[in-house]
């Protein structure tokens, strides 16, 4: 998921619709239409915080062709990772998508967006294109996303659909705020009948890239240098013209790439030329200071809340350090699924994080190759991990909710031919790092 948005020109030039033409390009604004085209029936939900963001939901509640009702089907709410949107759920087309596999197999389906992404730039009061008050909107990282926002929406689909519990499935950072509520407001564990976290980042005692490790000892320093630049958003809309002397484009960024030495050796280092590759328009935004807090935890190797400096760690927390999110308080019923190659979560860590919960089971994905991002880009993904997760969705639904109607399971679709290619093993953190130092060397 964290790569969904860097990838999403190559996924969809890869991706054949079943009557055999290229599917066409949908924006990150054009969701429910993508779904549309998809012959999915969406609806579109809006959410406002406690603290004033106006979230946008996309409800896919009925299969592809709407024959499956049951009022009893399951409730289940699919949470994107960094600098992801809804759209990465849904790119590989009704075949082999996420979500659409989910909805077929007769769920009620909820994706969410968290605050600053494309479809959740809005505020009651804060404007993000404004100069003074996008400091004050993007001062979030995935800490307020966990507290504020998955609360909020998970409310919001209580209340709409009627239900006491729904199940939770979160990729990426999609895990790391389910992490962050379930031991901060505990009292969430009871509104989930079972969580499905793909590759939640989570512990980062053993963190899998030792470049990145190093590179993320600066972020504290890359972070305070871009709010002195006024950069407080990665990829906003319009990035092209983001800030003079620098527009991120293709060819621009390549141009800086090649043409100096002090870029090409930045470039060289975090692969921007192939991260750059796409439109920063398709891309589908977040705060900085999210990285940066995904950094801290990757440098001070703990899963541990955001660290302002001693003595306004002092002030937030009482305390000289940064608290520790407690994962003992998780009494949800946990799988966490993790891979051999994933670059952003070791083994070690996935375990250690299950044996920390109360109720938690690991699953490892049976490809040692599969990535962080296959959950979603890989058209095997289906077999490997989809279907495992609505077999599980639809056993736990059921015993929580002994009724007599049966749930539909969708026909198993064995395809072990093609996974889509191109999927970088580069990481967030690299574009994070790339961008500011471009940023920062260009002032
Ligand atoms: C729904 O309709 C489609 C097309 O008519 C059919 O292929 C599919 O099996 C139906 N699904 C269910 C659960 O009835
Ligand atoms: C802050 O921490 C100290 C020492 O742990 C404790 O005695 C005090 O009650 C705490 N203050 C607040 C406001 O929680
Ligand atoms: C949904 O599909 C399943 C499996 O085909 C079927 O058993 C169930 O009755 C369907 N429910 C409705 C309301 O159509």
């Amino acid at each position: 998921m964290v790569l969904g948005r860097l990838l999403l020109g190559v996924v969809l030039c890869a991706v054949v619709a079943s009557d055999g033409d290229v599917r066409p390009r949908f924006s990150i604004y054009e969701t429910v239409e993508l779904i549309k085209f998809d012959g999915y029936q969406p609806e579109t939900h809006h959410v406002t915080t406690p603290d004033g963001y106006i979230l946008e939901m996309h409800r896919i509640p009925y299969g592809r062709y709407a024959n499956n009702t049951s009022e009893d089907r399951p409730v289940v709410f699919v949470m994107h990772g960094l600098m992801g949107a809804s759209q990465g759920f849904i790119l590989l087309g009704p075949e082999y998508s996420f979500v659409y596999n989910l909805a077929d197999a007769g769920f009620d389906v909820w994706m969410g967006n968290a605050r600053g992404n494309k479809n959740s730039r809005f505020h009651v009061s804060l404007d993000p294109d404004d100069e003074e008050e996008k400091f004050q909107f993007f001062d979030f990282s995935f800490e307020e996303i966990g507290m504020y926002d998955v609360p909020a929406m998970i409310d919001y689909i209580l209340q709409y659909t009627r239900r006491d519990k729904i199940h939770y499935i979160g990729a990426s950072q999609g895990g790391t705020v389910f992490l962050v509520m379930a031991s901060m407001l505990p009292e969430y564990n009871e509104k989930l009948i079972s969580v499905h976290l793909l590759a939640a980042v989570g512990y980062q005692n053993n963190f899998p890239g030792a470049q990145l490790r190093r590179a993320a000892l600066m972020t504290d320093i890359i972070y305070s240098q871009a709010l002195r630049n006024g950069i407080v958003e990665l990829f906003p809309p319009n990035s092209v013209e983001m800030v003079p002397g620098i527009t991120p484009s293709r060819e621009l960024s390549n141009a800086r790439c090649v043409g100096s030495v002090e870029y090409s050796y930045m470039c060289e280092l975090f692969g921007v030329r192939s991260l750059m590759r796409n439109n920063p328009d398709d891309q589908a935004g977040a705060a900085l200071k999210q990285i940066a807090h995904y950094g801290q935890n990757i440098r001070d190797r703990q899963f541990r809340r955001y660290h302002h400096g001693r003595q306004a760690n002092q002030a937030a927390y009482n305390e000289t350090s940064p608290p520790l999110y407690d994962l003992s308080l998780i009494t949800a019923p946990v799988t966490m699924h993790y891979s051999l190659s994933d670059d952003l979560l070791d083994e070690r860590d996935a375990l250690a994080m299950v044996a920390d919960m109360r109720n938690a089971k690991a699953r490892k994905v049976a490809r040692d190759s599969f990535l962080h991002t296959d959950y979603v880009e890989a058209l095997d993904a289906k077999e490997l991990v989809t279907d495992y997760v609505i077999e599980e969705i639809i056993k736990a639904d059921l015993a929580a909710r002994p009724v007599e109607g049966t749930i539909a399971t969708a026909a198993p679709v064995i395809d072990n031919s093609t996974q889509v290619t191109g999927a970088a093993s580069t990481t967030v953190l690299n574009v994070y790092l790339v961008v500011l130092s471009l940023y920062v060397m260009i002032k």
